[in-house]
């Protein structure tokens, strides 16, 4: 496997490849690789000729109040990781090559509408920061593929609208969440857990599937499921922000014939702020 770091090395790379013929798929991360990560590795390696991942703790995604400078960085094991696995190829930019005329004169990509409630009214910005940074890498790699976790629902809708929106020449494809045995979603953010809190953090999944399971039962007043759900989060210790029964294809408020669905969550427990979601195809 090959580390790079400027984009000028990357090109090199690449064109060798196109001129192979090889396809490319794409897996941006942060990062402090986790079994959730390797799980996108190891499918843009069934569905790609060559596969680029890149790590980039992008500044622009955090707000000033949130865990940018804290944010677990471990280049050397990550790339290990990598290597044991497959991977063609580790793009380690920095914030210059990611950023060539500064983060304050950097041209942005928002996505509105989507973006506005969940994560988005929480995270102000936060979305803006992750389309401008992936439409970025998107340009640099020119993969034909990109790999994202259904983990963050909302932000690989996000992604998928500016694709469509943008007619950006890549597929998306959206990889299954791993969980922990006990049914924690994996996070890099999951060590800010202290032991006590750990043993509680899978209620979060626990609370998502009870509310499937009336849906499942038929009971259609989400408003009354979403109280619930944040109701037992909180008798849990958690601080939830948002429980919330929605269309799964765009977010918007289900009608009582939607079959279709997603329920998401968010919730602070202890240092980290958690989030986690089940697809329902009633
Ligand atoms: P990061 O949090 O490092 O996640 C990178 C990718 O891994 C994302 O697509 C995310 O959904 C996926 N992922 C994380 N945990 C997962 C899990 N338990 N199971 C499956 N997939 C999981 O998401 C980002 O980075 C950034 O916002 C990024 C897209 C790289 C832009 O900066």
């Amino acid at each position: 496997m090959q580390v790079v770091e400027t984009s000028a090395d990357l090109r090199v790379l690449l064109r060798e490849w196109r001129e192979d013929g090889d396809d490319i798929a794409v897996v941006p991360t942060m990062g402090n690789l986790h079994a959730g990560h390797v799980s996108l590795v190891e499918l843009a390696r069934q569905l790609a000729d060559r596969v680029v991942v890149t790590l980039f703790v992008n500044p622009t995604q955090f707000s000033p109040d949130e865990d940018f400078a804290e944010y677990p960085r471990t280049r050397d094991r990550d790339s290990m990781r990598l290597k044991k696995i497959g991977a063609d190829l580790l793009f380690v930019p920095d914030v210059e090559t990611m950023y060539p005329f500064g983060i304050d004169n950097a041209t942005t990509v928002s996505v509105p509408g989507l973006t506005a409630e969940l994560c988005g009214a929480s995270r102000p910005g936060h979305f803006d920061g992750v389309t401008s940074v992936v439409a970025r890498l998107f340009a640099l790699v020119q993969a034909d593929i990109a790999v994202f976790g259904q983990k963050d629902y909302q932000q690989q809708l996000v992604i998928r609208r500016m694709v469509a929106d943008l007619n950006l020449p890549i597929r998306i494809v959206t990889a299954p969440t791993v969980r922990e045995e006990d049914g924690l979603a994996m996070s890099s953010r999951n060590a800010y857990l202290t032991d006590e809190e750990r043993a509680i953090a899978p209620l979060l999944f626990s609370t998502l599937n009870d509310v499937e399971a009336g849906l499942r039962l038929g009971k259609r007043d989400y408003a009354a499921l979403e109280e619930l759900a944040g109701s037992a989060l909180a008798a849990a210790g958690f601080d939830p922000e948002y429980v919330a029964i929605r269309r799964a294809a765009d977010l918007g408020r289900p009608q009582g014939d939607s079959k279709e669905l997603v329920v998401l969550a968010a919730a602070r427990l202890g240092q980290a702020r958690l989030i986690d979601n089940v697809e329902i195809m009633l």
